[in-house]
This record gives C-alpha cells, structure tokens and sequence, in this order.
C-alpha cells in the first residue's frame, strides 16, 4: 500500500480528461494535478521547449513526493517520454500514447480506415503510427494536424459554431477523403470536445487515449504494489496560471461527486527565476 499521490501534467486542461475516468476505476488514489496553463499551447513548440517545460514540472512533482507520474499530454508523450524516465529513473512514468496504440493494434484490422488527430508536435513524431505498426504492421493509418482546436479549448470555447467550424476546417477532407472509420483522439484536450465530433460525424468509432491509460495505470500500481487507501484525501490542482476557465472546468468535472479538490497557483518560470536569484 502507498497513500502517496499520482502525478499528473499536461500543458493546461487537456491532462483533466483522464483525471474522471481514473477516478471511476481507483476512487482511493489522490491526484496532484499540473497545468501549465500560462505556457499553453505546446504543440506548435519546438521539441528542445517541451522538454525544458517537462523536466521543471516533472522535477516539480517528484518534489511533491509523488508515487508515479502519468503524462496526460500526447505532445510530451511523443518528445519526451524516454527523457523524463532517464531522469527520474526510480519513479514510473507512464505516457498516455503506448495505451492506445494498444488498443488500436488490436481491435483494428487492414480493413480499417484509422484516423489520428493531434497537435502538431505529435503528428510530425509518427510516434502513433511507430507504437501501433510495431504492434500490428498491416494497418492503414492516416493523420492529421489540428493545431486552432487546443487554443479555443483552453479559452472554453466548446459548444459553439466556431468549434464546429473549426472542426470541419480540419476534418471533413481527411474524414471523406480516406473513408475514415476509426478516429483516435491524439491530443488529451480533444476528449472536451468529443460530443462536437460525434455530432458531425456521427459513424465513427472514436478511441480516447485518456480513458486508455486508466488500466496501464492499474496495471502498474498492482504490479508494484502502490494502491492507495485515501479515500477522503485532498486533491490538488496546480496551475502556472491559475485561470477562471481551469478552475470552472474542474468544479464542473467533479461536481455533485465527494472529490475534495484544492486549487494552487504555481509558476515553475519565476519560481525558478527566484530561486537562481537568491
Ligand atoms: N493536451 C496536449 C496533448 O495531448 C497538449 C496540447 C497543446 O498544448 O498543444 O497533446
């Protein structure tokens, strides 16, 4: 047994679609939740940024005395998975893309049309593509980029004809042109606008990699046996920019539930600066 906390991080809300589903399967765990919500989009960023940005909030967590880190972000799970385990080697970390890719590689066959959509970060890696062909070579896989979906996100803009625009800007050409059938949702954010997508596209079978790592995360507590009794315990949320917006979202994901959350601003960029100052 281990009452310890699990960490979680993505570049700002997107990382909160796993936080219900993980919740659902293991309500004992504790959660120390970062977003880096004043560093948000990572996407478009270079890969040498994400990995400045994830070794201060990966260091940042292990500091919090977590048990485990999760990487609720695909961006950072395609760059810097290998990088962050190097450096913190005698704590398990999970990214959120080998899950799926899993899931694809065996419920999917040569007959399937699968689509991934991501940031741009994440398409350009192939790290989807890599993860599911070792596993199951002869699939047909096609990719898109959508980088304006994250920013709009962040900014709550969700049930709103921008978003369906936006949408459609992206995917009606990659939905019909490669007959997609099965589309995963590659960035942690695009679960908050699945109901929009499925609206639009009302045939697809849609694989959602923040509900996917929920059982990696089981498997890995009980293999070394780290479950937690905590039932009542505090849940913290951590933001570098504590925004209305992030905190709405999280009031609204865990309302009329017994989940006790706190709210924290924490910017690692002048807390650092303060730091080499002294
Ligand atoms: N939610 C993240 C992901 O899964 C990052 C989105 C972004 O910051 O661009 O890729």
């Amino acid at each position: 047994m281990d009452n310890r906390p699990i960490g979680f991080f993505d570049s700002g809300l997107g990382g909160l679609t796993s936080i219900a589903p993980l919740r659902r399967a293991l309500p004992e765990e504790r959660i120390i939740y970062y977003g880096d919500t004043a560093r948000t989009p990572y996407g478009s960023k270079s890969p040498n940024t994400i990995k400045t940005f994830s070794r201060q909030i990966s260091d940042f967590l292990i500091q919090q005395n977590v048990k485990m880190i999760v990487i609720a972000c695909n961006t950072v799970s395609a760059t810097c998975l290998n990088d962050l385990r190097k450096r913190h080697p005698d704590v398990p970390i999970l990214g959120i893309i080998d899950p799926a890719a899993e899931t694809v590689a065996k419920t999917c066959t040569k007959d399937n049309h699968i689509g991934i959509i991501g940031t741009k970060v994440t398409i350009k890696s192939h790290t989807y593509e890599d993860s599911i062909q070792e596993l199951n070579p002869d699939l047909n896989i096609h990719t898109t980029p959508c980088p304006a979906l994250v920013p709009l996100i962040e900014e709550g803009i969700l049930q709103h004809e921008i978003m369906d625009l936006t949408i459609q800007y992206y995917m009606d050409h990659f939905i019909s042109y490669h007959q997609i059938d099965t589309l995963v949702l590659g960035c942690t954010h695009y679960p908050l606008i699945r109901k929009n997508i499925e609206k639009l596209y009302s045939n697809l079978r849609i694989i959602n990699p923040s509900e996917e790592i929920v059982s990696q995360i089981k498997k890995v507590l009980k293999e070394k046996e780290l479950f937690a009794q905590n039932s009542d315990a505090e849940n913290t949320f951590f933001a570098s920019d504590l925004s209305e917006n992030f905190v709405n979202m999280i009031n609204r994901i865990f309302e009329n539930s017994e989940f006790k959350v706190a709210f924290k601003n924490f910017d690692l960029d002048t807390s650092e600066k303060k730091l080499e100052e002294k």
